[in-house]
């Protein structure tokens, strides 16, 4: 790797570092993001194993005591951002949202095991029971019948927050009179042309006061709150991440959770299948109240690869898929497809490349052997980053660079790219 990248990437990293814990970007997001900082831990693994593991050992401490680990964790209050832990009021310490985000957490652990030492695998060992009780919550609060698909009960918790696979649950959102007055301060860091619109703020914040006015009781919220949805997303990055912990439960001689992971893996394999849209081609959202299935293959889609979910007719029709969507932009993959008219190049999910999610979607597709679409995304990547900045999103058309222009995770999957982490060591 150009050690002038190199060097970029990790200054943008440490600019970031709040000592213990990174911030996805300074002033839009200020605070400790779940997955921003899984990613985070995985860019250090290549330069400071140390400090990886610290990433992730703060992390936990936001960790609720039913094993939740919530999107956010409120470190400090910051008039600069909304919602904030006032808006939440979950009265956790330290104080966090009161939702959750795709789980990466135990893939980054296992890598780190796998590529190191004794001393990383005494650091695994005492994260264990954290990232047990975190898969755990998924399986059994986020699928309390065992359908073996674990449910989003917010946008937010997909991580990719405005995607059109929300809009069919959205729709059902009812705004509630009292809804409090807000003033969103994201709109004053970022053009609006590149943010979720007024509308869809009012129902995220419906549902973040449906979950605070009962105590977020998590059974109510998915019995009675107001969107329930099986994403893609976050159920290929648990499947993984539930494979990962599995291997580290093995490394660990840990043999009673190695077979819960076993079981849950197996059930949630099936319970994928409710996801696949046969007239797409693809695994798409689904709302879990109604059927109603999201109609337009996204960057979550392709992520059938990394679970290794899906038999080999869908992986077929998934790879089609790609092919024709990758010929479609300069740059992939565009996190909805370009050829379908919700498509809008520069607003955040709804057709921007995202870096974290072009390395699982390779990594996925160079295990299946999809070595020549692998390769290409892992080059659009780097020119991404290497030609315009370390930014939060890009056009895939026009590799303009949105949102943060100093983003954490952007930084750690450019080195990522290019530095093997079984390089580093642990101290
Ligand atoms: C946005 C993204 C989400 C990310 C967060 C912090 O909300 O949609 O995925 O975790 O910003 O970077």
């Amino acid at each position: 790797m150009d050690s002038t990248i190199r060097n970029k990437a990790i200054r943008v990293m440490k600019a970031n570092d709040r000592g213990g814990f990174t911030v996805p970007t300074a002033n839009l997001y200020p605070y400790q993001w779940n997955w921003d900082s899984a990613f985070a831990a995985f860019g250090f693994a290549t330069f400071d194993r140390d400090r990886a593991w610290r990433e992730l050992e703060v992390l936990f401490e936001g960790q609720w005591a039913n094993g939740m680990l919530p999107s956010i964790i409120f470190r400090q209050n910051d008039p600069d951002y909304f919602p904030g832990p006032t808006v939440w009021q979950t009265g956790t310490e330290p104080p966090t949202t009161g939702h959750s985000q795709p789980p990466v957490a135990a893939s980054v652990a296992w890598r780190l095991v796998e590529t190191g030492g004794e001393a990383d695998l005494a650091r695994a060992q005492s994260l264990f029971s954290g990232l047990y009780a975190y898969h755990r919550w998924f399986h059994d609060v986020r699928d309390p019948d065992g359908t073996g698909l674990a449910a989003i009960t917010h946008p937010w918790e997909s991580g990719r927050d405005n995607c059109p696979d929300w809009d069919g649950g959205l729709n059902g959102v009812r705004v509630p009179d009292d809804l409090e007055p807000y003033e969103r301060r994201d709109l004053t860091h970022v053009d609006s042309s590149q943010r979720p619109t007024k509308a869809q703020y009012d129902r995220y914040l419906s549902i973040v006061k449906f979950g605070r006015d009962c105590g977020w009781n998590h059974e109510v919220i998915y019995h009675d709150g107001p969107f329930l949805v099986g994403d893609p997303g976050v159920q290929f990055i648990l499947i993984r991440a539930s494979k990962d912990l599995r291997a580290l439960a093995n490394r660990l001689g840990r043999a009673t959770e190695e077979n819960a992971l076993s079981a849950w893996i197996e059930r949630a394999e099936d319970g994928s299948q409710y996801l696949w849209n046969e007239s797409v081609g693809g695994f798409c959202a689904r709302d879990l109240r109604t059927g109603h299935f999201s109609d337009a293959v996204t960057s979550a889609s392709m992520l059938a690869f990394y679970a290794d979910v899906g038999t080999s007719a869908q992986f077929d029709r998934l790879v089609a898929n790609g092919k024709r969507i990758l010929d479609r932009v300069e740059f992939g993959f565009p996190s909805w497809d370009p050829d379908h008219d919700r498509f809008e190049p520069q607003r955040y999910w709804r057709g921007p490349v995202w870096s974290v999610m072009n390395y699982m979607i390779a990594e996925g597709l160079a295990e299946q052997g999809e070595t020549e679409m692998a390769a290409r995304l892992r080059s659009d990547t780097q020119r991404l980053t290497d030609e315009t900045g370390f930014f939060e999103y890009f056009n895939p058309l026009t590799g303009e660079g949105y949102g943060g222009g100093t983003f954490t995770w952007t930084a750690a999957i450019r080195l990522l790219l290019s530095t093997d982490v079984s390089t580093s060591r642990a101290a």
